[in-house]
């Protein structure tokens, strides 16, 4: 069960299918672009979306908001430190700024950034600086039914041959991603961690860790790997660290904050280089952005994150979801992560062209059938074997303590209803988006319906 009791709550916002039709239209059918009103069952992301505890509450109300010196930024370093092994803490408002200080400090613009998958907002940071990022995603993420957890891991052959090939020289840090966002939210294994840091290491490249899903990927490794069953978790965060020079970290996911992240690292150089650049835009270096309330919820969120009852609760709830679409022949990414659910839209709706965003066009359709509100995830089309076609899938996020088994239920239900209409579902043509996080704004129209035979699927 739960390991927890409900004191706070809020009511459910009910729609009419009317009322989502219009909201849709209104929206440009984009999801972000929807009023929290209009949404039922949020499972948009887990980001910042977190019930927060009393223990949370509490230290919130002795927040110092300090402009330097803040306690509670001291509060917040001292869990940094503890957990992750790192003397210099950061501060900034969300991951975004960290990834944007570690760039900047670390990457001259023509840089090559290798990583087994870059999430999308360090991929814009990248593009934005002049960075080109590499993705070397492991190949049996591409086997999507196999339950092999570990499917989130680097390819370090591929990343050996950048490392000792003509264009070594423009890498300046290798990053893993801790879960794999991008690649089902699936971990990386601890061996996959050593090699990437002893090839990383050996050709004289500093590792880092976007890690905003520590605890996750550290259950992974407790009930997956060999040999590490009767470690706690605290244990494996600390051993997954001591392979890196850094980390990333939005707090807005593991650390349970509703705002907030921070760069963390080992070298006093770079914490200097990075203080330099925090300065100009996150704030003083004892808040960098967030208020002294803010930095209280993610000293005390780190502890309860990595929590022995919650990441127990956490991950059989996602595996629940996952099992109960998985029984009713849904196509959905195997095994289960951790903070979501991913679904292969292309699978769902074949119909579709992949300029007909299979994905989005999933994600209205359940909102429309539902009120449930969920992600399209793409994959860079320049990796893996779908060589040029974008990887389509539909994540049903989890935000941390929010919904109980019986939301899942509906939101199964409402799943179920849409697959079994699915040939009736239209496509969608894209009108516009920005360069960069085009997801975020892009704007949408229903697309003329498509010739099945004209259709072909990488
Ligand atoms: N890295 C990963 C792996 C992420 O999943 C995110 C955010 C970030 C970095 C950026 O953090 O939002 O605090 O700036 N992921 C959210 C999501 C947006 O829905 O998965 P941020």
């Amino acid at each position: 069960m739960e390991p927890y009791k409900v004191r706070v709550v809020e009511p459910l916002c009910w729609t009419t299918r009317e009322e989502r039709e219009a909201a849709l239209r209104k929206a440009h059918f984009n999801l972000y672009a929807l009023d929290s009103d209009k949404v039922l069952i949020d499972l948009l992301t887990d980001s910042g979306t977190c019930a927060v505890s009393h223990n949370q509450m509490a230290d919130m109300m002795r927040g110092d908001e300090s402009y330097a010196g803040s306690a509670s930024f001291r509060r917040m370093e001292r869990a940094v430190q503890n957990l992750f092994g790192y003397e210099h803490v950061l501060p900034a408002h969300q991951g975004r700024a960290a990834e944007r200080l570690l760039i900047q400090t670390l990457a001259p613009a023509g840089s090559l950034l290798p990583s087994n998958t870059i999430f999308d907002t360090t991929r814009a940071n990248c593009l934005d600086y002049g960075v080109k990022p590499v993705d070397f995603p492991c190949a049996e993420f591409w086997d999507f039914e196999s339950d092999n957890p570990f499917k989130g891991n680097m390819d370090c052959a591929a990343l050996d041959a950048l490392l000792s090939g003509p264009d070594a020289e423009r890498v300046p840090f290798v990053l893993l991603t801790i879960t794999n966002n991008i690649c089902a939210d699936l971990p990386v294994s601890m061996n996959n961690l050593r090699e990437v840091s002893a090839l990383a290491h050996r050709y004289g490249k500093p590792l880092y860790i976007d890690a905003c899903r520590f605890a996750q990927n550290a259950w992974y490794i407790q009930h997956f790997e060999e040999g590490y069953a009767h470690c706690s978790i605290q244990e494996i965060v600390g051993k997954i660290f001591t392979l890196a020079d850094g980390c990333i970290v939005s707090a807005k996911k593991d650390a349970m904050g509703q705002i907030g992240g921070f760069l963390a690292v080992r070298s006093t150089e770079v914490a200097r280089a990075a203080r330099q650049r925090m300065l100009l835009s996150e704030g003083f270096l004892t808040y960098g952005g967030m208020t002294g309330r803010d930095m209280e919820a993610i000293a005390t969120g780190l502890w309860e994150g990595i929590g022995e009852a919650h990441l127990s609760c956490r991950m059989e709830t996602t595996a629940y979801l996952h099992e109960q679409l998985r029984e009713r022949g849904l196509p959905v990414i195997a095994p289960s992560g951790g903070h979501a659910v991913y679904l292969l839209a292309h699978r769902i709706l074949p119909h579709l062209g992949p300029d007909e965003f299979p994905g989005q066009a999933l994600a209205v359709e359940l909102y429309r059938e539902g009120g449930v509100r969920s992600a399209r995830i793409a994959m860079n089309p320049q990796c893996g074997p779908l060589k040029g076609t974008c990887l389509e899938m539909l994540r049903l996020a989890l935000p941390n303590r929010v919904y109980t088994y019986r939301h899942l239920d509906y939101v199964v239900e409402c799943m179920a209803r849409v697959t079994r209409r699915a040939e009736t579902i239209a496509g969608l043509r894209l009108i516009r988006q920005p360069e960069l996080l085009g997801g975020f704004m892009a704007e949408y129209e229903p697309a003329p319906a498509t010739e099945p035979a004209s259709v072909a699927h990488a």
